[in-house]
């Protein structure tokens, strides 16, 4: 025993040593690989992401111009009214935010938000140093003179006729609650459409899906909600299809609805609605993959998570996959985009009409797993940043000829009055290296930064022509 303990030592000691010197020879070959794998991933990422071509096109001029950083600031006007010393030191004034301010409908900063109709955009009536500048947030004009009513809208290429179409909810009647808790509505107008070859000047088509006047069981009738109206051309069949939020007035229904056409604008035939996967779905908007795959992206669960899902090949139902993605995150107005491969969405909080701060996500694989990677929004002020520029994710669409720029498209609503909501409309540019790294490892991450660019004026790249 007293040997064998004896001997026991000094194997013990070069144990140890041994050990202690394999541990530094893995912690090196681990540290290699790790350095290794962010060379390969870095490379992988450039080359994913254009490389250098890339790098290029954020230093071309009319690119610089979109994404130059502009800041706001803006004075919160001091309270109304004299109060007495007294009251003030009794109760001390809660200071007045930006927020408190959007939200006031008798804020003296109203018209900051929500300028007046002397200020609106008329294509029409625009001189020629103005052309083709966007004001987010500004009153913007048809080719008749009335304001646009596409709100939570979409919009959608049509190849066949190089024209532009923009859906959304028409919503020119009366602002009113059912009942004191309930949110602000009006009742269901139609689908407007809007026509344009320039994504400027927009020709009023009409309301190419009207509410239903009389019956009460239908999901159109007028006391019910449509909201969001997406549509995609499916090549297979020729047709038009428009899936929508379908609801009643207290948001229990929580379906989607599809209507067909076989023109772009209309009249949509509706063919029903359902709950996809036979899970609630509010929000939601459609997706139309390059493999004409379509996908429909729901807010489940309470809005506490998003559902995605493929079409069947005539895109007029779910099929039975279905995948959970941001999960716990409560996410809601899902806008769907892809850049060289990779998917990416911004979606915001859940506040109803209220701002909140918009996110990007993305991801490999449609399907999932998808990576929240931050607040796109750049410029303007904290505030501005946090709330979205004061708007709420509806829309991304791609520029065609300038791969990685797009517009997002975002309704700034007003629920006081919501036939005046208004539109903010950005570039989102996706270039560059994303602000943090991956969650679940020290790799570069394969996707590049999402960034919508606050301005107060701007207008696309000359040279962009409007058509593919
Ligand atoms: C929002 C939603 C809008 C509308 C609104 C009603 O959260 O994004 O589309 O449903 O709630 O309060």
């Amino acid at each position: 025993m007293k040997s064998r303990s004896k001997c026991r030592k000094p194997t013990s000691l070069r144990c140890n040593a041994g050990s202690r010197y394999s541990t530094s020879v893995v912690i090196f070959c681990l540290l290699g690989c790790l350095f290794l794998l962010n060379l390969y991933s870095y490379t992988h990422y450039k080359d994913r992401n254009g490389g250098e071509s890339q790098l290029r096109l954020s230093r071309h001029p009319q690119f610089r111009e979109l994404q130059e950083v502009e800041e706001e600031n803006i004075q919160i006007p001091p309270p109304r009214g004299k109060r007495s010393p007294r009251a003030a030191k009794r109760r001390p004034k809660k200071k007045t935010t930006l927020i408190d301010e959007f939200l006031d409908e008798n804020s003296q900063l109203r018209h900051v938000f929500f300028p007046g109709h002397k200020r609106a955009i008329d294509p029409l009536q625009t001189s020629a140093n103005e052309s083709y500048y966007y004001y987010p947030g500004r009153i913007w004009l048809d080719t008749d003179g009335n304001p646009i009513q596409a709100h939570g809208g979409g919009i959608l290429y049509d190849k066949n006729s190089r024209t532009y179409y923009w859906y959304g909810e028409y919503k020119d009647g009366p602002t009113y609650q059912v009942h004191n808790k309930g949110a602000a509505r009006v009742d269901i107008i139609g689908v407007g459409c809007y026509s344009s070859k320039d994504l400027w000047t927009w020709t009023h088509e009409g309301i190419v899906l009207a509410a239903e006047e009389t019956n009460e069981t239908h999901d159109l009738h007028k006391s019910n909600v449509l909201e969001r109206p997406k549509v995609i051309y499916n090549e297979r069949t020729g047709k038009y299809v428009m899936w929508m939020h379908i609801d009643d007035a207290n948001y229990t229904k929580a379906a989607v609805g599809v209507a067909i056409s076989d023109r772009p604008d209309g009249p949509y035939d509706y063919l029903g609605s359902q709950r996809p996967h036979g899970c609630e779905s509010r929000d939601m908007t459609v997706f139309k993959d390059d493999d004409g795959v379509a996908y429909l992206i729901y807010s489940s669960e309470d809005n506490s998570e998003l559902h995605i899902g493929p079409l069947t090949v005539d895109y007029l139902n779910v099929t039975s996959v279905m995948r959970r993605i941001l999960v716990g995150q409560h996410r809601e107005a899902p806008a769907l985009f892809k850049h060289q491969g990779t998917y990416y969405m911004i979606t915001s909080g859940c506040t109803g009409w209220a701002p909140n701060e918009a996110l990007a996500h993305a991801a490999e694989s449609i399907l999932g797993p998808w990576e929240t990677i931050g607040n796109p929004c750049i410029g303007g002020n904290k505030v501005f940043r946090l709330t979205t520029f004061f708007a709420q994710s509806t829309f991304v669409l791609p520029l065609p000829g300038f791969p990685g720029s797009f517009i997002f498209m975002a309704d700034r609503w007003n629920p006081a009055d919501l036939r005046e909501s208004r539109y903010v409309w950005l570039p989102l540019i996706v270039a560059g290296p994303v602000d943090q790294p991956l969650e679940y490892s020290f790799e570069f991450p394969l996707w590049s930064r999402v960034s919508i660019y606050w301005h107060r004026k701007w207008r696309l790249p000359h040279g962009w022509n409007g058509f593919i």
